[in-house]
């Protein structure tokens, strides 16, 4: 029968013919992707998949590729929340079933507290309205889509350092209005199938084992029946993860939920029967929403595919153009107009403009289908309007933190991109001696091997694996710098020599989820002309800082990084782009971070671009009035530059079609209507959670409060450099007649309407974003953030001179605040001061009205 038909089963018919171990077994994944199947009773396993820019598949190592949409951040700096839902129907939806895959890993949904956090960049916004609503509708069209969301960290887990461990310590107030509610939107709005469970405690207890979040808030409060999910290797106990009412351990090896410690905490009365049966409930609830949703994937084989079509192209480069956010443009530097503004030459520079930066590093990377990069996407751009227009090109600044990979550099013995990949098994399972002859031969197109568990099964426990390339030619002699880094011991042999030894010796590093060395770097001469042999050897074995067999297996986190890259003084590579600034009519600097600086596993120690960047942006700026820097980061940045250049445009990390959507934005084929998801602020110590981010013995005190993002700049009355919201137009708007309709309440609600008109008071069509921030009565005993915002809207495409009547509807949670002392959200009486712009900045809120709420009412619930 197939294995949809359990679409139809009865769920209470099935977990009643449940025998105990069963439901032991479904309380806990198998390998890292799957859910257990019992075919006895017609259940299937289901498959999950990471999740949130795209869909990777099961493999980190030789994955299939697939798109990658831009981060979460630049999603929601659209404002979009139709866009967003489309994504999430026609886009992820159908990546996901290419990928055989009934669940996402998706949305991330935590909350920028300091643009420090590692993972900053895969959760939508500082403001959690805006992350809330963004969140809700990508749920939303994913589940039409017939795929389940698995919102995740819920919550509280928004910095990377220590991330098992640390104690998020908030008031409830903060918990309520800040670090949950993008949860609670999105369970309003969109009922997400699992919620994954965040790595940390709050309040003194893991969140996978906290009954105060999982039963008080989530089932009791709001009522939810999703099902809830840990993070990998994210529960520690058995009982009271399964008593706090966490259903389903992932990923299946490594557990705790094994027959053997389950049976034993029953015996002992730890868990109960029953309460195994319910958490099995959850599970068999979640599989049988999976087969009503998408039965196709449960009843396909299970291969994995990539899609192309150009229909796919199309709406991820309209998101990513949508995301783009003009910061500044004095003097009309933009849009390009090659022949109005007598353009013949162009300089690109920056670390940025040919490197593969696409997405944050960590669980949310993927292998890209196909990739534009900044420079071929505003070549081609400029190419379309003038092809007579000149682009020069140059580094200027290196920019990344581990040297680039290698796949495009190396070459097979046959002549394809990469290199050859050889697994040994070695004489006995504790034995570091490798065997003769090779298990498996396998061609690998990447230089980055992160193997996991994607591995060969037969191998011993130790294993070896051999890796083979020839570098390229250069056209120069050179000197080039190879990087190596590992999980394991590896050592780098070119033309047979040794170069970098990462074995008999190691640094400890964060790389591959925190299990890597650090990268040891080592340079060789090369001789134009001649392709040389590079060789690493990989061991699955920690090297420690002398050689000890006994030394742990990496099981699951194992990987080896090869990098390289021609030698070039810094000076070189600065005075060359100088330059080429000085001999331009224009020079486009294309600079920011990468996957190695924003990931998962680390946080950023520094605001700062990296290395001489900011000097570059400089330096190149004196050297030409019409520089345009254009910066690529997750979050946020310093730019202590910002007031020495004309026009900055920031691009976050934009997925596949970066170069297109930039093109399409520097040229004015998309006038630029993306608005900043969060706070730039001038300088780190500015930041609201400063001095108190970092897990200090286990402790993360959140003691800005409520006070997360913009609401500190208006309350410190601190001037950041980008205020949140921000973002120009090739066009200029203005707001008028702001009118809000009289509070009407019914069913423990309050609605009302504002209603503003937007003009397009330019020369050009133009889309623009509303923002409404509400101030809360002066006469609460409570302090309340200055403005916080309640609602947004979007005006597309309106012609020079045109107007539009945007209407945004208020409800309860725009007025609402967390009693601590009655454990409900309350409503004060009193005026509430509405105010309506462009952009958070308290100059850019134009206009204002009040309204009234006669009575002081209470509510619990959603
Ligand atoms: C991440 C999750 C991810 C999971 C599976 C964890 O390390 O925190 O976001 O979904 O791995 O890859």
């Amino acid at each position: 029968m197939p294995a949809s038909d359990f679409a139809k089963a009865d769920l209470s018919e099935v977990v009643e013919q449940l025998t105990t171990d069963e439901a032991i077994l479904l309380t806990a994944g198998v390998g890292f992707w799957h859910t257990h199947a019992i075919a006895r009773l017609g259940i299937p396993a289901i498959k999950v998949s990471d999740g949130p820019n795209g869909i990777r598949g099961n493999h980190f190592f030789m994955s299939t590729p697939a798109k990658c949409l831009p981060s979460a951040t630049a999603m929601a700096a659209t404002f979009d929340t139709a866009l967003m839902e489309r994504v999430g129907l026609e886009l992820l939806a159908e990546e996901a079933k290419l990928k055989a895959a009934s669940v996402l890993l998706g949305p991330t949904c935590n909350t920028q507290r300091n643009p420090l956090g590692g993972r900053s960049f895969e959760s939508f916004s500082e403001d959690p309205h805006l992350a809330g609503m963004m969140a809700a509708a990508y749920c939303k069209g994913l589940q039409e889509g017939g795929i389940g969301a698995c919102i995740k960290h819920f919550c509280g887990n928004d910095k990377e350092n220590d991330r098992f461990g640390y104690d998020s310590i908030m008031s409830e107030r903060a918990l309520r209005e800040i670090y949950a509610m993008p949860f609670m939107l999105a369970e309003k709005y969109a009922k997400p199938w699992c919620f994954m469970t965040a790595y940390n405690r709050v309040n003194g207890t893991h969140v996978s084992e906290n009954p105060h979040i999982l039963q008080d808030i989530l089932r009791k409060e709001w009522g939810s029946d999703t099902t809830t999910m840990s993070d990998w290797f994210g529960i520690y106990s058995i009982d009271h993860s399964i008593n706090a009412g966490l259903d389903l351990e992932m990923p299946g090896t490594n557990k705790w939920r094994t027959l053997d410690l389950m049976n034993r905490s029953i015996q002992s009365r730890k868990i109960t029967k029953r309460t195994v049966k319910e958490r099995a409930r959850k599970v068999l609830q979640l599989v049988q929403r999976c087969a009503k949703g998408a039965p196709e994937i449960l009843d396909g084989e299970g291969i994995e595919r990539t899609g192309d079509l150009q229909a796919g192209r199309d709406i991820m480069t309209r998101l990513a153009s949508q995301a783009i956010v003009l910061l500044k443009n004095e003097g009309g530097v933009l849009p390009l107009k090659p022949k109005e503004q007598g353009l013949k030459k162009v300089a690109i520079v920056g670390g940025n403009a040919k490197a593969v930066v696409l997405s944050g590093g960590g669980s949310a990377a993927l292998k890209p289908s196909y990739f534009i990069s900044p420079h071929e996407g505003i070549a081609s751009a400029l190419g379309k309007i003038d092809p007579n227009v000149e682009i020069t090109y140059s580094e200027g600044a290196r920019a990344y933190m581990q040297m680039p990979t290698l796949e495009n550099e190396l070459l097979t013995e046959d002549g394809k991109p990469g290199w050859t990949g050889l697994f040994y098994s070695h004489e006995n399972d504790d034995s570091m001696v490798p065997l003769d002859k090779p298990l498996k031969t396998v061609y690998i197109d990447e230089t980055r091997i992160f193997l996991s568990t994607d591995y060969p099964k037969e191998l011993t426990k130790r294993f070896t694996l051999r890796l083979r390339g020839q570098l390229k030619p250069r056209e120069h002699d050179c000197e080039y710098e190879f990087g190596l880094l590992s999980a394991g011991r590896a050592r780098l042999f070119v033309d047979d020599k040794l170069v970098i030894d990462n074995w008999t010796k190691q640094r400890r590093g964060d790389a591959f989820f925190n299990s890597g060395s650090q990268e040891e770097r080592g340079i060789v001469s090369l001789k134009a002309g001649v392709s040389y042999s590079v060789h690493v050897e990989y061991c699955n074995v920690r090297a420690p800082a002398d050689i000890d067999p006994d030394e742990a297996v990496m099981d699951s986190n194992g990987g080896v990084r090869l990098g390289g890259a021609e030698v070039q003084h810094p000076d070189d590579l600065m005075a060359s782009a100088v330059k080429l600034a000085q001999e331009a009519d224009a020079v486009i600097a294309v600079v920011g971070l990468n996957a190695d600086w924003e990931t998962e596993g680390y946080d950023r120690t520094t605001l700062d671009l990296p290395g001489r960047t900011d000097e570059l942006v400089r330096k190149v700026a004196a050297a030409n009035k019409r520089t345009i820097v254009v910066t690529e980061s997750g979050s946020s940045i310093t730019m202590p530059w910002a007031d020495e250049v004309p026009a900055i445009v920031h691009a976050w990390y934009l997925g596949n079609s970066t170069g297109d959507a930039l093109g399409e934005v520097l040229t004015g084929k998309v006038n630029p209507s993306g608005r900043l998801s969060l706070s730039f602020p001038k300088r780190l110590e500015d930041v609201p959670s400063h001095g108190h981010f970092h897990s200090e013995h286990g402790q993360v005190r959140y003691a800005e409060d409520l006070f997360v993002g913009y609401k500190w700049y208006h309350h410190r009355k601190i001037e950041p450099q980008w205020h949140f919201g921000h973002g120009l137009s090739y066009t200029t708007f203005e707001f008028s007649d702001l009118s809000l309709s009289k509070p009407a309440f019914s069913n423990g609600d309050v609605s009302l309407t504002a209603s503003v008109k937007v003009t397009n008071t330019g020369s050009v069509i133009g889309t623009d974003v509303v923002q409404l921030y509400v101030s809360y009565p002066t006469t609460s005993k409570l302090t309340h953030p200055p403005l916080m915002l309640k609602a947004f809207a979007k005006v597309f495409d309106l012609a020079p001179g045109k107007s539009e009547v945007v209407k945004v509807a208020l409800d309860k949670y725009a007025v609402s605040y967390w009693e601590d002392r009655i454990s409900r959200w309350v409503v004060d009486d009193g005026e509430y001061v509405v105010r309506v712009g462009r952009s958070s900045a308290p100059e850019a809120l134009s206009l204002s009205a009040t309204f009234n709420i006669e009575k002081r009412f209470e509510w619990n619930g959603l």
